[in-house]
């Protein structure tokens, strides 16, 4: 198993998912090589629930980090998942080319954050 997917299964078990009982782990692989975490942190008012994705990009930027090569995803279910839409929108704002890849128990996908949020609305349209 490679290092960026070992990352992101022992952030899965720091997963707060007290109401989905659904536990996620993200690790992003830096430009320097730095590999940061996330998990999925729930709140009782729903909405306000925090993927796993965004805990790592949130992580990330404050460690100082902007620019990334990988994203490896792991969670509770046995396919791979795909980052939810919020999520898409907010790694986009770093990193198009990122390649994700989810892992699930037999299987792995792989896209490129372009490919999954095609037509991004960046800050380039922005004056
Ligand atoms: N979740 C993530 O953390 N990342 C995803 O890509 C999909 C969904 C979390 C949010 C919530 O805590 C739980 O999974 C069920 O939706």
């Amino acid at each position: 198993m490679s290092r960026l997917r070992a990352a992101a299964e022992t952030a899965r078990e720091q997963a707060y998912a007290r109401y989905s009982g659904f536990r996620v782990g993200a690790a992003l692989e830096t430009e320097d090589g730095t590999i940061v975490t996330g998990c999925n942190i729930e709140n009782a008012s729903y909405g306000l629930t925090m993927c796993a994705e965004r805990s790592a990009i949130g992580a990330a930027v404050t460690a100082g980090h902007r620019r990334f090569r990988r994203l490896a995803l792991v969670s509770d279910a046995a396919e791979p998942v795909a980052p939810c839409g919020a999520c898409r929108q907010v790694l986009a704002e770093f990193a198009l080319d990122m390649v994700i890849e989810s892992h699930g128990a037999d299987s792995t996908a792989t896209w490129t954050v372009a490919e999954l949020l095609p037509a991004a609305f960046t800050g380039a349209v922005l004056p």
